[in-house]
């Protein structure tokens, strides 16, 4: 592994915490969608890991039973402001994550902090209707510039925004699955996203005013998409128009400071625009940029596309799929529709696909997240939900991919495998499980919060900290 390789395991406020109104916390968004029984099996956040509880003795099982040497989390912004806003900082929020930061510390542990991660509070959404708005910008600024000046001298990596593309389209626009979860046009998407990438550059201004040294990047979802037959002109072009919609709407804009011409020619004068000042606190405002790949798709041409043949996606004219009529599936299924095991697609042609557009050569990337659930995993007995080999053999080739990458003299400086531990999967409420460390409770999320150790996690403490070879078996 390369010098000062951030090898960590990610969890995010929502989805481990619970305590979802300790201490003066506010509701987010998450909460009020969850209340509305929007998740399988009426699944909320309330207790969820109970880590608001237990993260004295969480974070120093996570180091020891992965070994990472580096902590990811989220802040749940209403913990900080219970309103979104306000003249002060509530002080027991503020208490909270030094405790946190703190443990990790004592641990031996890095962190990494995320500002946000899909969990606004619930008044920012009800007086302006969140990303919507461009009022939004002034109050994640002011929010960000609390963190800072909070533990600008404890974390070690910010992130500000998690998964940009997701917190949009599938927050919003016309099929929304996530909080807040009403319904509008395809383009509240770009409005979103617009107010979102200009909010990442506000705070990256206030990361700079506040003198801090230490990096500050986003972490992107990146589902690359490939050319289903890739001797096709046809299936090549396709792609590459839906990786400038997919993945070029939001790395373009922070690494050039322009949107991709695709999307500002597809959708014309609608297109939200930079000024030329926003456009130059975009360019490079970032010091490292997290990649999530989980899984890709394949894309093909739509023939004859228009408004009526594909109102989401139009006018992307693509089709994206990852299962053939006949059957045959992008990669190894899991169990998530969503997501197959392709890492050869995901990791590495994704990867390098950024190399090649951005000439991202001297920008440090992260695998910031990946990872997998086995099939109707809730249901194992427990000695199989221990030895979780699918999710060994996840890994495993995932790390060959990154390996494949380093060696190609890609600088990839960080791998945070996804999660820590089990946890609430948003709207698939506990149904599906991503940890490398279980937790005892049921489908619902109902009994035992007992942890247990999985195989994936001893798999990945042998390879990125004993330094065994990735074809280890455990
Ligand atoms: C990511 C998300 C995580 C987690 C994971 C597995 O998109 O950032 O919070 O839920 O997917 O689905």
């Amino acid at each position: 592994m390369p010098k000062d390789f951030v090898y960590a395991c990610a969890v995010a406020a929502y989805q481990v915490e619970g305590g979802w109104k300790d201490d003066g916390k506010g509701p987010s968004i998450w909460d009020t969608f969850s209340h509305n029984g929007n998740c399988a099996l009426n699944a909320t956040g309330d207790v969820a890991d109970d880590f608001y509880n237990s993260f004295r003795k969480d974070i120093p099982l996570f180091k020891n039973a992965i070994g990472i040497n580096s902590f990811s989390f989220s802040f749940a912004w209403s913990r900080i402001y219970p309103n979104g806003r306000g003249d002060h900082p509530n002080p027991k929020g503020i208490a909270y994550y030094t405790q946190v930061l703190k443990t990790a510390k004592r641990n031996g542990l890095n962190t990494s902090c995320t500002l946000y991660h899909w969990d606004m509070p619930d008044t920012l959404y009800q007086e302006y209707k969140g990303f919507l708005s461009d009022k939004f910008v002034d109050d994640y600024r002011a929010y960000a510039k609390t963190m800072f000046q909070a533990f600008g001298g404890m974390c070690d990596y910010w992130i500000t925004f998690n998964e940009p593309k997701v917190t949009c389209t599938h927050g919003y626009g016309p099929n929304p699955e996530h909080a807040p979860g009403v319904k509008g046009p395809v383009t509240d998407w770009y409005t979103c996203g617009h107010n979102l990438l200009l909010s990442h550059a506000a705070a990256a201004q206030e990361h700079k005013d506040a003198g801090l040294k230490t990096p500050i990047g986003m972490k992107l979802d990146h589902m690359p998409l490939v050319p289903f037959d890739k001797n096709s002109a046809e299936d090549r072009a396709a792609a590459d128009r839906a990786n400038d919609f997919e993945v070029g709407w939001f790395v373009t804009p922070i690494v050039t400071g322009q949107y991709p011409k695709a999307l500002v020619d597809a959708y014309g004068d609608s297109f939200p625009k930079f000024t030329p000042e926003q456009s130059a606190s975009l360019k490079g405002s970032i010091d490292f940029l997290g990649l999530d790949p989980y899984t890709a798709a394949w894309a093909t041409p739509i023939q004859n596309c228009n408004e009526n043949v594909m109102s989401n996606d139009y006018p992307m004219c693509v089709r994206k799929f990852q299962t053939t009529p006949e059957g045959k599936t992008i990669g190894v299924p899991t169990g998530s529709a969503w997501n197959f095991l392709d890492p050869e697609d995901s990791v590495y042609f994704g990867l390098k696909l950024l190399q090649d557009r951005y000439n991202t050569s001297t920008l440090p990337l992260w695998i910031s997240e990946t990872g997998m659930t086995q099939i109707n995993e809730t249901e194992l007995p427990l000695d199989r939900k221990t030895d979780d080999q699918p999710r060994v053999e996840w890994y495993r080739r995932t790390l060959e991919s990154v390996k494949k990458l380093i060696d190609e003299g890609v600088p990839v400086t960080g791998f945070v495998p996804w999660a820590c531990l089990d946890n609430f999967e948003w709207a698939r409420g506990y149904t599906e499980r991503f940890g490398v460390i279980g937790i005892k409770y049921d489908a619902e999320g109902k009994g035992s919060q007992e942890r247990f150790v999985k195989k994936s996690a001893e798999y990945l403490k042998r390879v990125l900290h004993k330094g065994e070879k990735i074809s280890t078996q455990v």
